[in-house]
This record gives structure tokens, C-alpha cells and sequence, in this order.
């Protein structure tokens, strides 16, 4: 995932403006699963970072990730209360299951410390809506981990929607998904309704929810009627069927703040190959963005513009962009900058809360058996 493709971002970087190493940050990571491997592994190439601390509630853990990822000097820890409680950081990334990503984080940010939250920001409206009220009365930044934001064709299509050369946008279609992918290559954290709380409405869902509201500025959302299944996770066929919590699939039509329709489905497994591309209809011309086989905050192919110019149909393909570094390792640069410079999150959590609120409104519409009103609550 993570590439050394950074370093040349940092040489690029340097000629302008030297990485100032005089102190190093002190960096801590709580949960070190999966995802925290890509953590450390960007952390360890920079220059004035230094990992300091590990928490991982599973005995062992984190020692034996100490020792696999070179830092045998980092103190290691149990539950990330101790971690917090023992040292003094200046950075932490929260890197545990979704189900305790809002305690981490409220934990971090009432002691000070600045987070960089794996995505989805949580499970719930509630935690949502507690998250950013610690954002807001803490000092620290908070950044949400939704790396695709720093795609060169993601600015791109923010750049065009925003242009307005779309004209009024009033229906939007996004989602994907893949026809087998379950994730549980390194355990069944993703599927346990204990630990991972939602599916793949949560876990690949809130991407393509960021990537069109991100472009379309993040309006209001006002009601939705949601889906949810699980008929892949619970066939007998799936080989770890007995421990699935969560869902496989899920679908809502959302009204959104500026009479704008959005229309959402995601899937980790289907008998189809893609449930259709992500499409932005405006007033004045649309945009398509081909879907990939497994949405996870790609495009499958270049953007296309559709309008009429001079009373024809015409297209425009938008040609596609090259990152100058993986885009995982500059959502971790961005968010060291921020914590350094004292600059604003690079993705707030006061964007996120409506990409959350959706996601709760599909969850409790789903179980409702009917479209529901979307309430958040002032922060
Ligand atoms: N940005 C991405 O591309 C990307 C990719 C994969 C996963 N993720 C996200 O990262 C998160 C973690 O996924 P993963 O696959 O690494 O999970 P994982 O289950 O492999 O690791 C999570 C770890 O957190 C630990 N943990 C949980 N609560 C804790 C606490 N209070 N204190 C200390 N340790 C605690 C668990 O014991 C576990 O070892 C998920 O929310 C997932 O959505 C993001």
C-alpha cells in the first residue's frame, strides 16, 4: 500500500523547504493490525518523526509489531488508556477496528494530543456527533484517514464540479463494489459485529460518499431510505459465515440540503460485476467516473465530461493524472504538517459527520423498513 514513491515527494519538498528535524515528533499508534503496518511504515521514512509507543489490547501484539517494523526502543502497551496515561506524545493514529475509533480519539484529543483517525470515522450519529464535539472543544487537529482525497483525479473532479461548469447539480448515482471480496485476510475484525460495528456500507461506502460530497461541498443530508444485506456473509459458502455481523450490501436514496439527489449503493460481494459509475448530473453538462472493480477510492479509467456544445452531444475525456507519491503516504505527511505548522485538519471531522450521518441514516432506515428524517444535532 505504501510506497517509497514518497521520497521523491520529500526531495521535492526539501528543495523548497528543509524537513526541520531539530526535534522529532513523538508518535503513538493504537492498534497495530493491518492498517497500522502502513502507518509505521510511512512514519519510519520520515525524518523528524519517531514512533515512540504501541497499544494493542491483544497480549503480544504490538511487541512482536515493534520488533517486525524495526522499532524494538518503542514502549508497548495494553489498552490505549494505558498508552495515553504513561507518555507524552505528539501525535497518535488511531488504528484500531471501527468500533472503538471514537473512544480512541475523544480519549487523545480531551489529553491534547492530535489524531489521525483511521476512516470510517466511527459507527454511529452518536459517535459522530461525540467526536466532533471533542474536535471542537480540543486544541489538536483531527484528521480522518479517507487517503483517495489526495488523488490527483479526486482534486480533479472537485475541481470540475466546483468549476461550474456543470451548471446546477441535482442527481448524483455512487457506490461499487466488488463481485467476491469479503475482507478477512488478517482475521475477522472487519466482519464481528463487535469489532467492526458496520460492513461494507461503512468500510468501502464512506469513500464514495466522500468522493462526491467532498466534490459537491458537502451539503446537508436531509432523508434517506436505506437497504441492507447479508446474504453473501451468512451463506454457508463463506468459510467464516458463523461470525458475520455486519452487512455485505447496502443501498440508500438520499435527499440532500439544495434539492440534490443522491443515489448510493456498495457492495463486498454480488453476482454482477460493478452495480453501475459514479455519476454527477448537472444542469449544464455531467460527469462520469468509470467504477473499479473493487471500489476502494480509485477511478477505473478516465473522467468523461458530457454536455452539448452548439446543439451537439459532445464528450470530453479528461485526461488521468499521476500521483506524485502514494496518496496514503501523503495523508500522513499532511496530517504531521498540520500537527507541525498548527494548520487546519486536512480532513475535518466536521466534513465527515454528514459522510457519517448518512451511513447511520441507511443503517437505521434499513432496520426501519421505511425512509427516514436524517437529525444532527448542533456541535
Ligand atoms: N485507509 C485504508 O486504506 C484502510 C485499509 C484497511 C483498514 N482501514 C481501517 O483501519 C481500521 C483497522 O483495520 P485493521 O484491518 O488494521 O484491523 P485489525 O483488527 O487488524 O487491527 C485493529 C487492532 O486494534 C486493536 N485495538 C482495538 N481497540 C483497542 C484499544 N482500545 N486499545 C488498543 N488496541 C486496540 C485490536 O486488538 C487490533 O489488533 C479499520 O477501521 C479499517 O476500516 C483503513
Amino acid at each position: 500500500m505504501a510506497g517509497d514513491s514518497i521520497l521523491s515527494k520529500f526531495k521535492k519538498d526539501e528543495e523548497a523547504k528543509a524537513v526541520d528535524t531539530s526535534k522529532k515528533l513523538r508518535v503513538g499508534i493504537i492498534g497495530t493490525g493491518w492498517i497500522a503496518e502502513a502507518h509505521i511504515d510511512s512514519y519510519k521514512r520520515m525524518p523528524d518523526v519517531e514512533v515512540v509507543a504501541l497499544a494493542d489490547i491483544i497480549p503480544g501484539k504490538a511487541a512482536a509489531f515493534a520488533e517486525k517494523y524495526g522499532v524494538p526502543d518503542a514502549h508497548i502497551y495494553g489498552h490505549h488508556t494505558e498508552m495515553l496515561a504513561a507518555e507524552e506524545l505528539d501525535a497518535v493514529s488511531v488504528c484500531t477496528y471501527n468500533m472503538t475509533h471514537a473512544e480512541c480519539t475523544i480519549d487523545c484529543l480531551n489529553k491534547g494530543i492530535p489524531v489521525l483517525l483511521e476512516k470510517p470515522m466511527c459507527v454511529t450519529l452518536d459517535e459522530a456527533v461525540a467526536i466532533c464535539k471533542a474536535d471542537k472543544a480540543s486544541d489538536a487537529v483531527l484528521s480522518i484517514g479517507f487517503q483517495p482525497r489526495f488523488d490527483e483525479n479526486m482534486k480533479m473532479l472537485k475541481r470540475i464540479v466546483q468549476s461550474g461548469e456543470l451548471g446546477r447539480i441535482y442527481y448524483i448515482q455512487t457506490g461499487g463494489g466488488r463481485r467476491r471480496g469479503i475482507p478477512t485476510p488478517f482475521g475477522t475484525s472487519f466482519i464481528e459485529k463487535e469489532t467492526a460495528g458496520i460492513g461494507a456500507l461503512g468500510d468501502i461506502g464512506c469513500y464514495s460518499l466522500d468522493m462526491v460530497l467532498n466534490s459537491i461541498g458537502y451539503p446537508k443530508p436531509l432523508t434517506v431510505s436505506g437497504y441492507k444485506s447479508d446474504f453473501f456473509g451468512k451463506s454457508p459458502d463463506f468459510p467464516h459465515h458463523d461470525k458475520f455481523g455486519v452487512d455485505d450490501f447496502a443501498a440508500g436514496f438520499i435527499r440532500l440540503e439544495g434539492d440534490i439527489i443522491l443515489d448510493f449503493r456498495i457492495a463486498w460481494a454480488m453476482n454482477l460485476d460493478t452495480p453501475g459509475d459514479t455519476i454527477i448530473m448537472g444542469t449544464k453538462a455531467s460527469v462520469r467516473v468509470p467504477s473499479t472493480e473493487c471500489w476502494n477510492g480509485s477511478i477505473g479509467g478516465p473522467l468523461v465530461i458530457y454536455k452539448e456544445i452548439a446543439g451537439e452531444q459532445v464528450e470530453t475525456i479528461v485526461p488521468e493524472k499521476e500521483n506524485e507519491a502514494d496518496c496514503f503516504d501523503i495523508k500522513i505527511r499532511s496530517f504531521i504538517d498540520a500537527v507541525k505548522e498548527g494548520g487546519a485538519a486536512p480532513v475535518p471531522s466536521s466534513e465527515i459527520l454528514y459522510n457519517q450521518a448518512i451511513i447511520d441514516g441507511i443503517s437505521r432506515s434499513a432496520e426501519l423498513g421505511r425512509e427516514i428524517e436524517i437529525v444532527i444535532p448542533e456541535i
